[in-house]
């Protein structure tokens, strides 16, 4: 007859003097006090977590996780405060702004090229900040306070604005689909720094790439502009 296999806890017996034993007795417990300080502790946790106040936390984060489970995956409606209106679109939470923005909008100033935060072709101001707009998401624009400036926006009344004025007088472009998210970094930029040197410059643009090999132009450009918005000409 085939030995019965021994049990798991048969191999690690619990010794009389082991450490389970000593442990209890450097407590100056006995095995009936300790049986009895367990049985009672875990009484007293349980009441702990049954207690009104000990569940209001997790009710609130079952409620949260259902308001965030309330948006999406199917499009959602979002108002977009885009070059001073108001823009009503319906967009999956999955869809970023630089795709509204061309493919819902029109306004396809703002270039998609990477689409991964690398290049600034696609760059728009919201709020005063430069962004990659192929980084943000649409549905995190959409509130009243967010105000998105594209390349469309910066001088509604047909003239040019001072920045862009600067790049053909300065031949800051050739093939020119670098040059709207450079624009709109150079204004946000003279926006926060309005007397930059020519390497303070240098820096502040390295977020967007010229595969044209502009930058010198766009440099002397961004000097330029920052002259001519001084002289009010912005
Ligand atoms: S397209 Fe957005 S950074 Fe390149
Ligand atoms: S001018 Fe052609 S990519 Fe910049």
């Amino acid at each position: 007859m085939p030995k019965r296999p021994k049990s798991p806890e048969s191999d690690h017996p619990k010794v009389k003097g082991g450490p389970e034993e000593s442990g209890r007795k450097q407590a100056g417990l006995g095995r009936r006090d300790f049986v009895k300080l367990v049985g009672g502790t875990g009484v007293a946790v349980t009441a702990g977590v049954l207690t009104k106040e000990a569940l209001l936390p997790a009710e609130s984060n079952a409620q949260a996780a259902a308001g965030r489970r309330g948006i999406g995956p199917g499009p959602v409606n979002i108002t977009l405060r885009v070059n001073g209106e108001d823009k009503d679109v319906a967009v999956e939470p999955r869809v970023t702004l630089l795709d509204v923005l061309r493919d819902r909008l029109h306004l396809t100033g703002a270039k998609k090229v990477c689409d991964r935060g690398t290049c600034g072709a696609c760059t728009v101001i919201v709020s005063g900040k430069a962004i990659y707009s192929c980084t943000m998401l649409a549905i995190d624009a959409a509130n009243s306070s967010a105000d998105i400036l594209t390349i469309e926006g910066l001088a509604p009344e047909g003239q040019l604005h001072a920045v862009s004025a600067a790049f053909v007088d300065n031949d800051a472009q050739q093939c020119g689909f670098c040059t709207p998210g450079f624009v709109m970094a150079c204004k946000a930029y003279l926006d926060a720094q309005p007397n930059p040197t020519y390497e303070q410059v240098k820096a502040a643009l390295g977020g967007n790439l010229c595969r044209c090999g502009t930058y010198v132009g766009v440099r002397k450009a961004v000097l330029d502009a920052a002259m001519r918005m001084k002289g009010g000409r912005s």
